[in-house]
């Protein structure tokens, strides 16, 4: 189990720490180094820094410091080991590691746990999607209905939760996963029932297309999961609860998979489903995140603010759409990012839409959203059905 010596000098050399750190918040050069606002707390003038040659980072705000290894210790709130192990997968470094032993999966700690169990259970799920007959029959042709290639559906690692009250549960535990844990990871459901005979565990995701969450750097940290059947007595998408590693007001869906494009283009799409995102992407415009359902956080604007200072909302033209984004546009401002807002017309959202009419006329119908935004508590206009326009207040 133990990282050969040569194996961690190895990963150390070649983790370098300015595109370790990239994954995370966009580096500008200052002089000798790189500098961006401090990712571990919050702050609006930049203080942390990140010395190239000498492979470090240092905050002057909260003073957290190290090398790249530390850094994603501290990042990822994981132990050295895992650490080590997460830099190895992102260089395509080997690690000849043996089977762990029982003490050694006791020694991790509860996140990088709650990580193993999770990549399992994608996997899992990636694995029913593709290979199962119940899978492909059912969810791998709910998918190709709605137009997902082959290529998107491997790129957000899709998956399919068979209808069975246990089948995952059941593999996890032979596996040799502990029920409290995949209880903690929000995979398994237990009913007690004070010990009597009819207690018993069964899987939280049935029946459903399963769309992972993943964080920054592409760790799956929860899951969505769709309903392929309308039924009114369950909700659509059911998600994963909140759980150690997952604070849904904190993650956007899509961030990992769009950063580089959010940073390229300098401005984020926010959209409200995963199926903007997915349908997005397969059209070419790949800036593009998902508050998935939820209103819109302080945090989520943070953490689209490491890679782009502009955000264009891309919300449902109907009425319940425009006063959830108003709301959410007054935050972004107040964070000081620079917001526009964009509808679409009646009953189309931006899955639909971008179906419809194809990437590059989605493209043009965006620029016509003509005003940038700045300053705090705009006025609202309604100049067209399409488009918001707002005007400082004097
Ligand atoms: P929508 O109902 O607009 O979903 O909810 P959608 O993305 O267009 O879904 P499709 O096209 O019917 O498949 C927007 C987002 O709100 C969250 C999901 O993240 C969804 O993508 N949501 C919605 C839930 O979390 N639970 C629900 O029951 C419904
Ligand atoms: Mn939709």
């Amino acid at each position: 189990m133990r990282i050969p010596q040569e194996t961690v000098q190895l990963i150390q050399e070649t983790a370098d720490i300015v595109d370790v750190v990239n994954d995370y918040v966009t580096l500008k050069k200052r002089g000798a180094n790189m500098i961006a606002c401090c990712p571990f707390h919050n702050e609006k003038t930049p203080s942390f820094n990140v010395n190239p040659s000498r492979g470090i980072f240092k905050c002057f705000g909260c003073g957290k410091a190290g090398d790249s290894v530390k850094f994603i210790m501290e990042i990822e709130g994981i132990g050295y080991p895992e650490a080590l192990r997460h830099l190895a997968k992102k260089y395509g470094i080997e690690l000849k590691e043996t089977e762990q032993t029982p003490e050694e999966v006791q020694s991790q700690n509860e996140r990088e746990s709650l990580y193993i169990v999770l990549d399992y259970a994608k996997k899992f799920y990636q694995d029913k999607l593709l290979k199962s007959d119940e899978g492909q029959s059912i969810g791998l042709s709910y998918f190709q209905e709605r137009g997902f290639h082959t290529q998107t559906i491997n790129q957000f690692e899709l998956g399919y939760a068979l209808e069975s009250w246990d089948a995952f549960t059941k593999d996890a535990l032979q596996h040799q996963f502990q029920i409290e844990l995949l209880e903690k990871a929000g995979l398994s459901i237990r009913r007690d029932l004070d010990g009597r005979p009819d207690a018993r565990v069964f899987d939280r995701f049935r029946a459903r297309v399963i769309f992972p969450i993943h964080n920054v750097s592409g760790k799956v940290i929860a899951f969505g999961a769709r309903i392929l059947k309308a039924d009114k007595n369950q909700p659509k998408y059911l998600n994963s609860p909140e759980t150690e590693v997952y604070h849904k007001s904190n993650i956007l869906y899509g961030i990992y998979q769009a950063k580089n494009a959010i940073r390229n283009e300098d401005v984020a799409y926010l959209v409200e489903g995963y199926t903007d995102v997915i349908s997005l992407h397969q059209s070419g415009i790949t800036n593009v995140v998902a508050s998935s359902g939820t209103a819109l956080t302080v945090e989520q604007i943070r953490l689209i603010s490491r890679f782009t200072q502009h955000i264009t909302v891309l919300y449902d033209g109907d009425a319940a759409g425009i006063k959830a984004s108003l709301r959410g546009l007054d935050l972004i401002l107040e964070e000081g990012l620079n917001v526009k807002l964009c509808t679409f017309p009646e009953g189309e959202d931006p899955d639909s839409y971008v179906r419809k009419i194809g990437g590059e006329a989605f493209k043009a119908y965006l620029q016509k959203t003509p005003l940038t935004l700045f300053g705090s508590r705009p006025r609202y206009y309604c100049r067209t059905p399409e488009t918001i326009l707002f005007e400082r207040q004097a």
